[in-house]
């Protein structure tokens, strides 16, 4: 109990030296957002160019300010290194690495593994660890307390551990990493006291304590199932209403009036991301181990994994009504990124789109300011966006991200035909515009 009130008593003084592990989409504007509440942070990973860039004060992630990270470096707040002896220095430790699935769709937990290894050669006592990385529920309690109980530490009396998940959502204007509400669940009632301290006192967030890492785990798999399953409805549905010759973008509209027992989720050309259409297969995964199958989770991620062909469907129709063929048809993919106004392509579905393309050997290019060039790690492709877009040399148009500083008016002017998958056009009156 002593080291309890020892440790949260000097993260409330922010005596504490913090390390953040894994500098990216999470772990950058985590390190950002702490150092700036005057903790000193240590931000460790494997990319040579992440730590150089964070050295030179270079910002490269969309939600952190330039001039924050610029000024946490160059007042000592903030410094990158590959280093995990820096940890010895530690008093809190906050894991943001990456957690893919592998290619058989399972839980790749090397990165978790690989960084846990490395934090506890170099653990001391009285040190907060938190693993924020998504994941199924039971990692904190099995891949991360072993090897630091292993090591003679006694969870909760002289190491504290806890899961935290992140829940940021990237490109989100109101709610940044700072004040978003954080659950938080410990491995024992300690290590919840210490855990608290340390969120209370570097976010402007509300915290709300959970009784165990598992529970804080799978809460974090239930919110972005809830999102994936969802949005898998609304794709259901919009394949459904465009047999019934039903605008279901105006359905939704119209659903949405309803003030209470509803929330509207939109259909689109597919999920894409580090999250959604990954974190709730952590839990599929892990069902296993019980003897359950999560069908809604397969279902929705069978619709969702359907829609860059039902794109791509529409558009040889759409291409036929004109006369045109595919194959001899120029077609303009307009927006890589998986969501709007990011430059995050991972997941993205332009990804299987393209894929498809190029097995009917489509003629096409892409054009996103956000996304200047990306390797499809689906048939290892690199693919560069053309310089602007010129909608009036293709004979078809497909929306597939719908970022706020594109000109739709002038887009749908000049194009032949427009494949909306997103009804980024909707202020647009054009025949010519043809929605998901
Ligand atoms: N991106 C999001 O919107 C988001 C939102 C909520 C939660 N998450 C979760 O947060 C975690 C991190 O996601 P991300 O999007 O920040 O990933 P990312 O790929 O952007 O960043 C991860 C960083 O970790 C580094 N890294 C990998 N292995 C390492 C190791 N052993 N030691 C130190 N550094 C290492 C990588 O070089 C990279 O810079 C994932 O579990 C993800 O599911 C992501």
């Amino acid at each position: 109990m002593k080291q309890t009130i020892n440790l949260a008593e000097k993260i409330k003084a922010k005596q504490s030296v913090v390390a953040v592990i894994g500098l990216g989409y999470v772990g950058l504007p985590l390190a950002v957002t702490v150092a700036k509440k005057g903790f000193k942070v240590i931000g460790i990973d494997v990319n040579t160019k992440n730590i150089e860039s964070v050295n030179a004060g270079k910002n490269y992630i969309g939600d952190v300010d330039d001039a924050d990270l610029e000024s946490c470096v160059k007042n000592g707040y903030l410094h990158a290194s590959n280093d995990y002896s820096n940890i010895k220095n530690a008093d809190v430790v906050v894991i943001a690495v990456p957690s893919p699935l592998d290619k058989y769709h399972q839980p790749d937990m090397k990165y978790i593994i690989s960084a846990i290894t490395s934090i506890v050669e170099n653990l001391t006592e009285d040190t907060l660890v938190v693993l924020e990385s998504t994941t199924y529920p039971g990692t904190t309690h099995e891949i991360i307390v072993p090897p630091i109980v292993k090591k003679g530490f006694v969870v909760g009396e002289t190491v504290y551990v806890a899961f935290s998940p992140e829940r940021v959502d990237p490109g989100n204007k109101d709610f940044k990493t700072n004040n978003t509400p954080k659950v938080i669940g410990g491995e024992t009632a300690n290590c919840n006291i210490v855990a608290k301290a340390f969120y209370e006192n570097v976010l402007d967030s509300n915290v709300h304590l959970v009784s165990s890492p598992a529970v804080a785990e799978m809460e974090k798999i239930f919110e972005n199932t809830f999102r994936n399953i969802n949005i898998a409805l609304s794709n259901e549905m919009t394949i459904l209403c465009e047999r019934m010759g039903i605008n279901f973008w105006e359905v939704i509209d119209a659903a949405k009036t309803k003030p209470y027992g509803f929330m509207a989720f939109y259909p689109g050309p597919g999920v894409g991301g580090h999250c959604i259409p990954i974190d709730p297969f952590y839990l599929t995964w892990k069902a296993r181990e019980y003897s359950y199958h999560t069908r809604m989770i397969e279902l929705a991620g069978e619709i969702n994994m359907e829609m860059p062909n039902f794109v791509l469907n529409k558009a040889i129709r759409l291409l036929n009504q004109s006369g045109k063929a595919l194959s001899e048809a120029k077609v303009l993919l307009l927006g890589a990124a998986y969501k709007k106004d990011i430059e995050d392509v991972r997941e993205s579905p332009i990804q299987n789109l393209m894929v498809l393309l190029e097995e009917w050997n489509a003629n096409f290019d892409y054009y996103d300011p956000w996304i200047p060039s990306f390797k499809n790690p689906l048939n290892q492709k690199s693919y560069t966006s053309t310089k602007q877009a010129n909608p009036q040399d293709y004979d078809i148009v497909i929306i597939m991200t719908d970022h706020s500083d594109f000109n739709y008016e002038e887009i749908v002017g000049k194009a032949k035909i427009v494949l909306d998958t997103r009804n980024a056009a909707k202020n647009v009156k054009s025949d010519k515009i043809v929605l998901l």
